[in-house]
């Protein structure tokens, strides 16, 4: 029985995408206690265009949507802008009901669909800028490399002003019967999940990301379709300003501090810094036991935090495993514009603190304090360094250099000075483009 339809977005454009509130874990890492919706569109006319495809999980309700927009007519075209499989394994039981449909994608989604799907047949490739009349629509299709895989592009619909903008402008989140930006509250209850989405799945990538906002420059947007996430139709402008901020990595004056802890030593050497940094201050303090957190949320809060400080045990000569994955997945964000320090506690033989050393070496970290390493329970004249330290990296935060005398920033020949960020994402013919985009494009 056919109970999920399609939902209306102008006479020629429906949403038939699908809700997953099902998947515990995305990608086989990242919590998603939301959901996530996997967002296709279908315009209607003389052709009938399908644009991007669900996850196969959620095929039944996608296919009941489109039959109850065009009951037995044919999809005469379908196009991949992005073939991760969240929005293109559904292929599958889309071809045996379509089996004519014609592929629209570029050179290297065709080797993923052979690879994929074994799919080869049917397929018509576009390369960038290239305009398509298909039946009584038009569409413009943009490359979009690593935004967030190589083979990404977007589609522009000129007549309607319309940005098919795959994983670009997504979100995680179900829509919970909703599709409108105009009819949620995003702030509230969607710019956490949109800040999760963009930072562990585009984040390594933000520069291409801002590339690609920069590439559709001068085109008139007046709505954009992503494929995870609502439909931007009132403010478009408010989810590109939303991508902007994060991919150039705006942080906020807040200190971050995870540790993880096996028997609370390490938690209050955490706590003592935490204390320190309020003294100083900041008004703002996250602390996060490393293992009760999501390592999702962790990289979220590491890219949305000036300040940040990293605390773990030595285990088995290393470091405690849950920080070592966390670091592992901090390696990949490319993260530029963050004050750093970090702190370790030992028993008999150390190992925590050479890991954390090698890290804030890999990533260029702009250090504010040096590292403090004890063993066991924080002594008196400890607990006051560690409180030192949560001061100095509150002073950085806040910019109030004059009393931080820390090895990193007083020696000369230093690069990195606490309080001002260091090389930015965002260089300034990007700043540029991308202010120009703003300026000129929405309306
Ligand atoms: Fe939503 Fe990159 O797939």
């Amino acid at each position: 029985m056919n109970t999920l339809k399609a939902r209306k977005i102008n006479d020629n454009l429906f949403y038939i995408g699908a809700d997953d509130r099902d998947l515990p874990i995305f990608e086989g890492m990242l919590a998603i206690p939301k959901g996530v919706s996997y967002n296709s569109y279908l315009i209607t006319g003389s052709s009938n265009i399908c644009m991007d495809l669900t996850k196969n999980t959620v095929s039944k309700d996608f296919l009941d949507k489109i039959k109850s927009v065009i009951g037995s007519n044919p999809v005469d075209y379908l196009v991949i802008n992005h073939i991760e499989p969240d929005h293109s394994s559904g292929i599958v039981e889309f071809m045996a009901r379509y089996p004519n449909v014609k592929i629209i994608c570029n050179k290297k989604t065709t080797k993923l669909l052979d690879r994929y799907y074994d799919v080869k047949s049917n397929i018509i490739e576009v390369t960038d800028g290239e305009t398509l009349e298909l039946g009584d629509h038009k569409l413009t299709f943009f490359m979009t490399p690593m935004v967030h895989w190589p083979e990404s592009m977007v589609a522009y619909c000129p007549d309607n002003k319309i940005l098919f903008s795959q994983d670009i402008f997504g979100s995680f989140g179900a829509l919970n019967g909703s599709v409108f930006d105009d009819e949620i509250d995003f702030d509230k209850d969607y710019l956490r999940e949109t800040q999760r989405y963009f930072i562990n799945i585009v984040g390594k990538y933000a520069k291409c990301a801002i590339d690609a906002v920069g590439k559709l420059n001068g085109i008139e947007i007046d709505m954009i379709c992503p494929v995870h996430g609502v439909v931007w139709r009132k403010d478009p402008g408010k989810i590109i300003d939303t991508y902007v901020k994060l991919a150039t990595q705006e942080t906020l004056n807040e200190l971050l501090i995870i540790y993880g802890s096996m028997y609370g030593n390490t938690k209050k050497m955490a706590e003592l810094i935490a204390e320190g940094a309020s003294q100083a201050g900041i008004k703002t303090v996250k602390i996060r036991d490393i293992s009760f957190s999501d390592v999702s949320e962790l990289v979220t809060d590491c890219w949305l935090s000036k300040g940040i400080v990293l605390g773990a045990p030595t285990f088995d000569s290393s470091i405690f495993p849950p920080m070592a994955n966390l670091l592992e997945h901090l390696r990949h964000q490319n993260m530029k514009n963050n004050l750093w320090t970090y702190f370790s506690n030992y028993s008999w033989n150390g190992g925590a603190d050479k890991v954390f050393k090698e890290f804030m070496d890999c990533i260029d970290a702009n250090l504010v304090t040096d590292p403090i390493k004890l063993i066991g329970f924080p002594k008196e004249d400890e607990s006051e360094a560690l409180r030192d330290m949560g001061r100095k990296m509150a002073e950085a935060i806040l910019g109030k250099k004059e009393d931080c005398n820390c090895s990193c920033c007083c020696n000369s020949g230093c690069k990195n000075v606490p309080g001002e960020l260091s090389e930015s994402i965002l260089n300034k013919d990007h700043y540029e483009l991308v202010k120009k985009f703003l300026s000129e494009t929405v309306k």
